[in-house]
């Protein structure tokens, strides 16, 4: 059954191939045996693996986003719209995959989180240092948001180079700047290293766009990076009820406030003058 004529057989009658040289094209390929074996939960509950396993599935979702809209802001800069929308649109995908995948931990009760919450000390995804690859790319930059990742040097400088780079949405005004829109000047010379606050001047160019042809490119974009603030905005509400569910109004293990804190963070706008604009149009 081994040898390899019997294999070519087997194969040439329909039958996937059964043997390879060293490790399958597949392990080569997806590193599975790599990423199946990374889980490594810290009590015996049987409900933490479905936590942890959670917890990195949405680390390999941020990533993908951080793939993306980082593919999205390079061809913003070189106005090439087409690259730069498949890849935005790609990313509603993703991140509605990355919202659905709340499912398993949502509903927790508060004993069930209590069977390994202690186990966990003071980890948090406060921590997650992908996640702030994701905000930094939205705009909301924090250079004090690098600290926690001191001790490790790749994520610090991976961290450190993110925030010095310009946004996704610093990308798209420029764009519109390109497009002979009227973005102020003191947005396109901001420090980018800054939080992105809204402008009026912004908010101006938004309406424009949206009061003109209702087919136009511009239209488009504005409108899947309104379907990504909208995502984000679910995925922050999403991640609020389920920590309401499962720890009420407990101090949060990565030392803020917990449920009241996140509340504020939820708050947030993303591409905030996408979402003023249309109360003038
Ligand atoms: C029931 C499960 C969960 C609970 C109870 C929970 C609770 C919390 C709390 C209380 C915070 C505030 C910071 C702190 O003091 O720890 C926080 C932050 C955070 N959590 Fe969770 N969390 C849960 C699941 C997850 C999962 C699966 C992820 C995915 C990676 C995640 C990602 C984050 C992120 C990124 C922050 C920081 C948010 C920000 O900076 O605005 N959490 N979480």
């Amino acid at each position: 059954m081994n040898d390899p004529d019997t294999v070519a057989a087997d194969s040439a009658q329909g039958i996937p191939t059964l043997e390879f040289e060293g490790t399958t094209p597949y392990e080569d390929y997806v590193h599975a045996s790599v990423l199946t074996h990374l889980q490594q939960p810290y009590s015996d509950d049987p409900g933490e693996m479905a936590f942890l396993v959670t917890t990195q599935v949405m680390e390999l979702w941020f990533t993908l986003l951080v793939h993306e809209w980082r593919t999205a802001r390079d061809a913003l800069y070189k106005d090439d719209t087409e690259r730069a929308m498949d890849a935005l649109r790609r990313s509603l995908t993703s991140h509605q995959a990355l919202n659905d995948s709340w499912r398993p931990i949502a509903a927790l009760t508060p004993v069930q989180f209590n069977a390994y919450r202690t186990a966990l000390g003071e980890a948090s995804g406060f921590q997650s240092a992908m996640y702030r690859q994701v905000e930094f790319l939205l705009g909301d930059k924090s250079l004090s948001l690098l600290q926690p990742h001191k001790g490790h040097p790749r994520v610090h400088a991976e961290l450190a180079a993110a925030l010095a780079e310009p946004s996704l949405y610093d990308a798209v005004l420029e764009h519109l700047h390109r497009q002979g829109l009227p973005v102020p000047q003191e947005v396109l010379h901001r420090d980018v290293t800054q939080r992105y606050t809204a402008h009026p001047g912004v908010e101006e160019v938004w309406r424009q766009v949206y009061a003109g042809p209702q087919h136009s490119p511009l239209v488009a974009l504005g409108e899947v990076l309104t379907d990504i603030g909208e995502l984000v905005w679910r995925w922050r509400s999403d991640h609020l009820l389920a920590t309401r569910r499962a720890m009420g109004a407990k101090a949060g293990s990565g030392g803020s406030p917990g449920v009241a804190w996140l509340e504020k963070r939820a708050t947030r706008s993303v591409f905030p003058e996408l979402w003023t604009a249309r109360s003038h149009v």
